[in-house]
């Protein structure tokens, strides 16, 4: 009986929680849009970074990962930790995909690389001013690093710009972290709208694997990548194409979106499986 009374009370208490929420989401909302249209405006980006929606995205990024922001802290902290014990001194460290550098020990690289490269296909407003104000330490260059967001059909060559290769070539250390499975996104949306699903997913097979072979051919480079997505307790899907991976150094599941944050409840939360490598032409 008492179980029952705390059964309904709770859930009454509940009813109510809900309500003052979707009350406070109503205001909320519309600030938030206006403050994402604001860095929009104001955020010095390439035209195409612009209109393919790059930039919106990577807005886009940091209000998700502020709304996700428990669940996201164990994964970006451990791969904070599987870069700083897996990257030891050199001279220029070259960070790929860096976005808001969450995940990233930026700490670390400053103690341990005179210089520091972020590459981007466009870097967030704050980035920008971090970088003006780092006393020429951390150096941007917003650039394609799929090679293939001018490539109109997936069936021609796909390849990074022979300029930024050899800039990458040159860094001691490469760190790739949870940019893999984003790499392909833009160009993909956009041959999806012309060519059929094989020719699409041999297209960013190619990505993929250019992007692994890059990581390969440095002298050291770290990998974190998510690698299989699940919703709720169902089964895994991997989200990688048929790629040519060594086995990981650690493992970790990220949890990326509670079950609100798709409105998609009846699925249960969403889940990646992430995975870290190590890189070393020295072994
Ligand atoms: C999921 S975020 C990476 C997370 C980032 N390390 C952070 O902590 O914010 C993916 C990043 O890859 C970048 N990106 C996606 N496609 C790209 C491309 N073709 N070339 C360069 N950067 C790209 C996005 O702009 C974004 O910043």
């Amino acid at each position: 009986m008492g179980n029952n009374y705390a059964i309904v009370g709770g859930s009454s208490r509940c009813k109510k929680l809900r309500r003052t929420d979707s009350r406070l989401r109503i205001v909320l909302e519309p600030l938030l849009m206006i403050l994402e249209l604001l860095e929009w405006c104001l955020t010095p980006a390439s035209l195409r970074a612009r209109t393919n929606g790059l930039l919106a995205e990577q807005i886009a990024i940091r209000h998700r990962a502020n709304r996700c922001r428990s669940s996201w802290q164990s994964h970006l902290q451990s791969c904070k930790s599987f870069l700083t014990r897996q990257l030891s001194r050199g001279n220029h460290v070259a960070v790929l995909g860096s976005g808001h550098l969450r995940d990233i020990d930026l700490r670390h690289l400053k103690n341990n690389f005179s210089r520091i490269t972020l590459f981007d296909v466009v870097h967030p407003l704050e980035v920008q001013i971090l970088a003006l104000f780092s006393g020429g330490r951390i150096e941007l260059c917003s650039c394609d690093l799929s090679g293939a967001l001018h490539v109109r059909d997936p069936s021609l060559p796909i390849a990074l710009d022979k300029n930024l290769r050899s800039l990458l070539e040159s860094a001691d250390a490469l760190v790739s972290s949870c940019l893999l499975t984003q790499l392909a996104l833009p160009a993909s949306h956009r041959w999806g709208k012309h060519f059929n699903s094989a020719l699409v997913g041999a297209g960013v097979a190619r990505i993929q694997q250019n992007h692994i072979e890059l990581l390969e051919s440095a002298s050291t480079a770290i990998l974190i990548t998510d690698t299989a997505q699940r919703y709720g307790h169902h089964e895994w899907s991997p989200l990688l194409s048929e790629v040519r991976l060594p086995k990981p150094a650690e493992r970790w599941v990220w949890d990326i979106a509670p079950a609100e944050e798709h409105g998609l409840e009846d699925l249960g939360a969403e889940q990646r499986s992430v995975e870290a490598f190590v890189f070393s032409s020295h072994a």
